[in-house]
């Protein structure tokens, strides 16, 4: 074989396994989630391992914590009805409560919504068995559950006037993927609002990797485009921080 021939068969067999790699490589998940996101061996007990923005990722709180949600204390502890009062809601609009839990919020917000609904969002189908099962003894029609997966919401496209995430966004296993779901979900000029235990104060008494600072809040929060629009210090233990998603 003369020198130009295998110089023209090895230029052949790199292109073919060129076009083979780029058949068979997708950017998946775990290939961004690479980039953004760090394993550490020694962590804390609380979490799982993995660092999103220096930010350890708390476990997820199991079904059998659903209990906890619902404790009758819960409305002196953080006064989730002024919660819901904060959220200056319309009448028409499509609220998704993501890490809904057992609709502890979503079942105060949708007799809000006459001619809305809520979209209650969660990763553990025994939650959402939970909010199926309040919805008949409550009677309540314009409660939407929705499975979710770890990385994607499943919420229909431009769709949502306000995504809410009641304590839950601390223990989502992949923040950035889920969070770049809910603003494809957002309607132009929709807004996120979180509401967690305040991380700078060492007195409120909640494991570290519940609470979250506003500084580290809002940095998660721009790394997918939204715009901070305010922080309401007016709960007892928690900030509820609101962004939006820019017109
Ligand atoms: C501590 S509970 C809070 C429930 C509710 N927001 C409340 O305040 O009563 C957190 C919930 O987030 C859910 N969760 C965790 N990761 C999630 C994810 N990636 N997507 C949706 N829900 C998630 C958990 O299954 C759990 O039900």
């Amino acid at each position: 074989m003369s020198h130009n021939q295998k110089s023209f068969l090895l230029r052949f067999i790199l292109i073919i396994l060129v076009l083979l790699g780029s058949l068979f490589f997708e950017p998946t998940t775990k290939a961004i989630a690479a980039t953004v996101y760090e394993q550490r061996q020694i962590h804390s007990p609380d979490g799982i391992g993995k660092y999103y923005m220096k930010r350890e990722i708390a476990k997820v709180m199991g079904h059998t914590g659903a209990g906890w949600l619902e404790r009758p204390s819960r409305e002196t502890e953080e006064q989730p009805s002024k919660v819901v009062s904060l959220l200056n809601l319309q009448p028409d609009d499509v609220v998704a409560d993501i890490g809904a839990g057992t609709g502890y919020l979503s079942f105060r917000i949708a007799p809000l919504l006459p001619k809305g609904k809520v979209l209650a969002v969660d990763i553990q189908p025994e939650m959402l068995e939970i909010i199926e099962l309040f919805k008949q003894e409550k009677n309540i029609t314009n409660i939407e559950p929705i499975l979710a997966t770890l990385t994607n919401p499943n919420l229909p496209s431009a769709s949502v006037d306000l995504a809410l995430m009641v304590d839950a966004y601390h223990e989502f296993a992949y923040p950035q993927e889920v969070m770049q779901e809910i603003v494809k979900a957002l309607k132009p000029g929709g807004r996120v609002v979180l509401v967690e235990y305040r991380g700078e104060n060492p007195f409120i008494m909640i494991k570290k990797l519940h609470k979250m600072t506003q500084k580290q809040v809002r940095q998660e929060m721009q790394a997918v485009g939204l715009v901070w629009c305010e922080t309401k210090n007016l709960l007892p233990q928690q900030h509820l921080i609101v962004f939006e998603k820019p017109a």
